[in-house]
Protein backbone atom coordinates (compact mmCIF):
# COMPACT_ATOMS: atom_id res chain seq x y z
CA UNK A 1 0.00 0.00 0.00
CA UNK A 2 1.19 3.70 -0.45
CA UNK A 3 0.75 4.70 2.91
CA UNK A 4 4.16 4.70 4.68
CA UNK A 5 3.60 7.46 7.26
CA UNK A 6 1.79 10.10 8.07
CA UNK A 7 2.77 13.72 8.12
CA UNK A 8 1.03 17.18 8.50
CA UNK A 9 1.74 19.49 4.97
CA UNK A 10 0.22 23.01 4.96
CA UNK A 11 0.16 24.37 0.93
CA UNK A 12 0.18 27.64 0.54
CA UNK A 13 -3.16 26.45 -2.47
CA UNK A 14 -5.08 24.97 0.49
CA UNK A 15 -5.47 26.97 3.22
CA UNK A 16 -6.33 24.23 5.64
CA UNK A 17 -3.99 21.52 7.06
CA UNK A 18 -3.80 18.41 5.06
CA UNK A 19 -2.89 15.01 5.75
CA UNK A 20 -0.48 13.18 3.60
CA UNK A 21 1.14 10.43 3.29
CA UNK A 22 4.98 9.62 2.02
CA UNK A 23 4.69 6.64 -0.17
CA UNK A 24 6.96 7.61 -3.30
CA UNK A 25 7.60 4.86 -5.68
CA UNK A 26 11.49 5.45 -6.75
CA UNK A 27 12.11 5.06 -11.11
CA UNK A 28 14.83 6.32 -11.73
CA UNK A 29 16.68 10.08 -12.08
CA UNK A 30 16.71 9.71 -15.93
CA UNK A 31 13.69 7.59 -17.74
CA UNK A 32 14.19 6.76 -21.19
CA UNK A 33 10.85 8.32 -22.50
CA UNK A 34 9.40 5.39 -25.09
CA UNK A 35 12.59 3.57 -24.81
CA UNK A 36 15.50 5.58 -26.46
CA UNK A 37 12.63 7.35 -28.75
CA UNK A 38 15.44 9.73 -30.61
CA UNK A 39 17.37 7.05 -31.64
CA UNK A 40 15.05 4.38 -32.23
CA UNK A 41 11.04 3.94 -33.27
CA UNK A 42 9.57 5.31 -30.20
CA UNK A 43 7.75 2.39 -27.92
CA UNK A 44 9.71 -0.34 -30.16
CA UNK A 45 12.11 -3.44 -29.14
CA UNK A 46 15.10 -1.64 -30.44
CA UNK A 47 14.04 1.55 -28.73
CA UNK A 48 13.89 -0.57 -25.38
CA UNK A 49 17.26 -2.41 -26.03
CA UNK A 50 18.80 1.00 -26.72
CA UNK A 51 17.67 2.14 -23.57
CA UNK A 52 19.71 -0.37 -21.73
CA UNK A 53 22.68 -0.29 -23.98
CA UNK A 54 22.85 3.32 -23.15
CA UNK A 55 22.78 2.14 -19.12
CA UNK A 56 19.70 3.42 -18.46
CA UNK A 57 17.93 1.70 -15.30
CA UNK A 58 14.50 2.51 -16.16
CA UNK A 59 12.05 2.82 -19.09
CA UNK A 60 8.52 4.21 -19.59
CA UNK A 61 6.02 2.94 -22.37
CA UNK A 62 2.39 3.47 -23.33
CA UNK A 63 0.47 0.09 -23.38
CA UNK A 64 -3.26 0.03 -24.56
CA UNK A 65 -5.08 -3.56 -26.06
CA UNK A 66 -6.04 -5.24 -29.00
CA UNK A 67 -9.89 -6.12 -30.15
CA UNK A 68 -9.35 -9.39 -28.50
CA UNK A 69 -7.51 -8.39 -25.29
CA UNK A 70 -4.17 -8.37 -25.63
CA UNK A 71 -1.73 -5.65 -24.77
CA UNK A 72 0.14 -3.55 -27.21
CA UNK A 73 3.10 -1.27 -26.20
CA UNK A 74 1.79 2.12 -28.50
CA UNK A 75 1.14 5.73 -27.87
CA UNK A 76 -1.35 6.71 -30.10
CA UNK A 77 -4.87 4.97 -30.02
CA UNK A 78 -4.68 5.23 -34.08
CA UNK A 79 -1.99 3.44 -35.96
CA UNK A 80 -0.74 5.47 -39.11
CA UNK A 81 1.89 7.27 -37.40
CA UNK A 82 4.45 4.72 -35.81
CA UNK A 83 2.82 1.73 -38.06
CA UNK A 84 2.14 1.02 -41.75
CA UNK A 85 -1.49 0.19 -40.30
CA UNK A 86 -4.27 2.08 -39.93
CA UNK A 87 -7.15 2.82 -38.60
CA UNK A 88 -7.59 2.25 -34.75
CA UNK A 89 -5.24 -0.07 -32.71
CA UNK A 90 -8.46 -1.62 -30.32
CA UNK A 91 -9.90 -2.30 -33.54
CA UNK A 92 -7.82 -5.27 -34.81
CA UNK A 93 -7.24 -8.10 -33.46
CA UNK A 94 -3.93 -9.14 -31.91
CA UNK A 95 -2.59 -11.45 -34.74
CA UNK A 96 -3.08 -8.91 -37.29
CA UNK A 97 -1.04 -6.29 -35.15
CA UNK A 98 1.38 -8.76 -35.24
CA UNK A 99 1.52 -8.21 -39.07
CA UNK A 100 2.77 -4.87 -38.37
CA UNK A 101 6.07 -3.31 -38.66
CA UNK A 102 6.39 -0.45 -36.39
CA UNK A 103 10.15 0.53 -37.96
CA UNK A 104 8.04 4.25 -39.03
CA UNK A 105 10.34 4.44 -41.89
CA UNK A 106 13.50 5.39 -39.62
CA UNK A 107 16.89 3.66 -41.71
CA UNK A 108 18.07 0.64 -39.86
CA UNK A 109 14.78 0.06 -38.41
CA UNK A 110 13.31 -1.99 -41.27
CA UNK A 111 11.59 -4.88 -39.81
CA UNK A 112 10.43 -3.68 -36.16
CA UNK A 113 7.19 -5.61 -34.75
CA UNK A 114 4.94 -3.67 -32.96
CA UNK A 115 5.59 -5.47 -29.82
CA UNK A 116 3.18 -7.26 -27.56
CA UNK A 117 3.45 -6.20 -23.83
CA UNK A 118 4.18 -9.64 -22.70
CA UNK A 119 7.41 -9.40 -25.27
CA UNK A 120 8.48 -6.25 -24.35
CA UNK A 121 7.94 -7.45 -20.11
CA UNK A 122 10.62 -10.41 -20.86
CA UNK A 123 13.46 -8.12 -22.52
CA UNK A 124 13.22 -5.87 -19.78
CA UNK A 125 13.35 -8.52 -16.89
CA UNK A 126 16.29 -9.45 -19.28
CA UNK A 127 18.19 -6.48 -19.33
CA UNK A 128 16.72 -5.46 -15.38
CA UNK A 129 14.94 -2.48 -16.73
CA UNK A 130 12.72 -1.10 -14.25
CA UNK A 131 9.34 0.40 -16.00
CA UNK A 132 6.93 3.20 -15.99
CA UNK A 133 3.55 1.55 -17.54
CA UNK A 134 1.56 4.11 -19.09
CA UNK A 135 -1.69 3.17 -19.38
CA UNK A 136 -3.42 4.17 -22.48
CA UNK A 137 -6.92 3.18 -22.65
CA UNK A 138 -9.50 3.77 -25.47
CA UNK A 139 -12.33 5.50 -23.88
CA UNK A 140 -14.91 3.06 -22.76
CA UNK A 141 -12.15 0.62 -22.51
CA UNK A 142 -10.38 1.30 -19.53
CA UNK A 143 -11.50 -2.08 -17.38
CA UNK A 144 -10.23 -3.99 -20.03
CA UNK A 145 -7.27 -2.75 -20.45
CA UNK A 146 -6.22 -2.48 -16.98
CA UNK A 147 -7.55 -6.45 -16.71
CA UNK A 148 -5.18 -7.14 -19.23
CA UNK A 149 -2.16 -5.37 -18.14
CA UNK A 150 -2.52 -6.95 -14.55
CA UNK A 151 -2.37 -10.56 -15.98
CA UNK A 152 0.45 -9.66 -17.72
CA UNK A 153 2.37 -7.67 -14.22
CA UNK A 154 1.15 -11.02 -12.02
CA UNK A 155 2.21 -13.71 -14.50
CA UNK A 156 5.05 -12.04 -15.62
CA UNK A 157 6.89 -9.13 -13.39
CA UNK A 158 9.28 -9.75 -10.86
CA UNK A 159 9.22 -8.31 -7.22
CA UNK A 160 12.56 -6.98 -7.77
CA UNK A 161 12.43 -4.14 -10.73
CA UNK A 162 10.99 -1.07 -10.09
CA UNK A 163 7.19 -0.92 -11.62
CA UNK A 164 5.01 2.38 -11.56
CA UNK A 165 1.37 2.29 -13.02
CA UNK A 166 0.45 5.82 -14.57
CA UNK A 167 -2.48 7.56 -16.76
CA UNK A 168 -4.07 10.33 -17.31
CA UNK A 169 -7.15 8.44 -17.20
CA UNK A 170 -7.85 8.90 -13.67
CA UNK A 171 -10.65 6.13 -13.68
CA UNK A 172 -7.62 3.65 -15.01
CA UNK A 173 -5.71 4.50 -12.04
CA UNK A 174 -8.31 3.73 -9.98
CA UNK A 175 -9.02 0.45 -11.11
CA UNK A 176 -5.16 0.20 -10.88
CA UNK A 177 -6.10 0.73 -7.14
CA UNK A 178 -8.78 -1.43 -6.39
CA UNK A 179 -7.47 -4.48 -8.48
CA UNK A 180 -3.48 -4.25 -8.12
CA UNK A 181 -3.43 -1.98 -4.80
CA UNK A 182 0.46 -3.73 -4.16
CA UNK A 183 1.34 -2.21 -7.26
CA UNK A 184 2.73 1.59 -7.27
CA UNK A 185 0.41 4.17 -9.25
CA UNK A 186 0.76 7.52 -10.55
CA UNK A 187 -2.03 10.11 -11.81
CA UNK A 188 -0.63 11.91 -15.15
CA UNK A 189 -1.79 15.44 -15.12
CA UNK A 190 -0.44 18.32 -17.74
CA UNK A 191 -0.28 21.29 -15.49
CA UNK A 192 -0.32 20.25 -11.45
CA UNK A 193 -3.72 20.68 -10.22
CA UNK A 194 -4.85 23.11 -7.44
CA UNK A 195 -6.63 19.96 -5.63
CA UNK A 196 -3.50 17.90 -6.52
CA UNK A 197 -2.83 16.59 -2.67
CA UNK A 198 -7.24 15.41 -2.79
CA UNK A 199 -5.88 13.82 -6.22
CA UNK A 200 -3.24 11.66 -4.75
CA UNK A 201 -5.16 11.06 -1.54
CA UNK A 202 -8.35 9.86 -3.75
CA UNK A 203 -5.76 7.29 -5.36
CA UNK A 204 -3.57 6.58 -2.60
CA UNK A 205 -1.11 7.35 -4.97
CA UNK A 206 2.76 6.94 -5.06
CA UNK A 207 3.69 9.24 -7.48
CA UNK A 208 2.74 12.25 -9.58
CA UNK A 209 3.72 13.03 -12.94
CA UNK A 210 3.50 16.14 -14.92
CA UNK A 211 4.07 18.01 -17.43
CA UNK A 212 7.95 20.09 -17.17
CA UNK A 213 6.83 23.43 -18.68
CA UNK A 214 4.54 24.96 -16.04
CA UNK A 215 6.15 22.91 -12.81
CA UNK A 216 7.47 25.72 -10.31
CA UNK A 217 9.95 24.92 -7.53
CA UNK A 218 7.16 26.04 -4.75
CA UNK A 219 5.08 22.96 -6.36
CA UNK A 220 8.01 21.00 -6.84
CA UNK A 221 8.92 21.62 -2.97
CA UNK A 222 5.65 20.96 -1.62
CA UNK A 223 5.05 17.84 -3.11
CA UNK A 224 8.20 15.93 -2.78
CA UNK A 225 8.19 17.63 0.55
CA UNK A 226 4.78 15.47 1.29
CA UNK A 227 6.46 12.44 0.11
CA UNK A 228 5.25 11.33 -3.05
CA UNK A 229 7.69 11.13 -5.74
CA UNK A 230 7.33 13.79 -8.64
CA UNK A 231 8.52 12.93 -12.36
CA UNK A 232 8.05 15.64 -15.20
CA UNK A 233 7.65 14.75 -19.21
CA UNK A 234 9.23 15.28 -21.72
CA UNK A 235 12.77 16.66 -20.82
CA UNK A 236 14.92 16.46 -23.88
CA UNK A 237 17.15 19.93 -22.21
CA UNK A 238 20.13 19.19 -20.14
CA UNK A 239 20.04 22.68 -18.48
CA UNK A 240 16.31 22.22 -17.78
CA UNK A 241 16.94 18.55 -16.60
CA UNK A 242 19.24 19.67 -14.52
CA UNK A 243 16.94 22.44 -12.29
CA UNK A 244 14.47 20.21 -11.81
CA UNK A 245 16.08 18.00 -10.72
CA UNK A 246 17.86 20.31 -8.19
CA UNK A 247 14.16 21.30 -7.46
CA UNK A 248 13.55 17.77 -5.46
CA UNK A 249 11.79 16.60 -8.82
CA UNK A 250 13.15 12.81 -8.72
CA UNK A 251 13.43 12.16 -12.15
CA UNK A 252 12.34 13.27 -15.89
CA UNK A 253 11.48 11.22 -18.90
CA UNK A 254 13.57 12.07 -21.80
CA UNK A 255 14.03 10.98 -25.79
CA UNK A 256 17.36 11.25 -25.34
CA UNK A 257 18.62 9.02 -21.94
CA UNK A 258 22.38 8.74 -23.71
CA UNK A 259 22.98 12.38 -23.39
CA UNK A 260 21.12 13.18 -20.03
CA UNK A 261 22.63 9.91 -18.39
CA UNK A 262 25.63 10.99 -19.62
CA UNK A 263 25.59 14.80 -18.07
CA UNK A 264 23.52 14.30 -14.87
CA UNK A 265 22.44 10.45 -13.58
CA UNK A 266 23.60 10.26 -9.64
O1 LIG B 1 4.39 9.19 -18.99
C1 LIG B 1 4.96 10.41 -19.38
C2 LIG B 1 4.55 10.79 -20.77
O2 LIG B 1 4.79 9.70 -21.62
C3 LIG B 1 3.11 11.21 -20.87
O3 LIG B 1 2.76 11.69 -22.13
O4 LIG B 1 1.84 11.55 -24.40
O5 LIG B 1 4.24 11.01 -24.01
O6 LIG B 1 2.45 9.45 -23.25
P1 LIG B 1 2.83 10.87 -23.50
MG1 LIG C 1 3.68 7.96 -22.26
Amino acid sequence: MASQSKIKLSSKDHRNTIDCFMSHAPLANIIAHRGASADAPENTLSALRLAAQHNARCVEIDVSISSDGVPFVHHDHTLHRCTTGTGLLCEHTASQLDQLNAGSGMSGFENEPLPRLSTVLELLKEHSLGLNLEIKPYEGLEEQTVDAIQAQIESAWPSDLALVLSSFSHESIDLARQRMPEVARAPLVGAVPDDWPAVMQRYDAHNLHCAEDSLTQSQAQMITKAGYGLYCYTVNDTDKARTLLSWGVNGVFTDHPKTLLQVLET
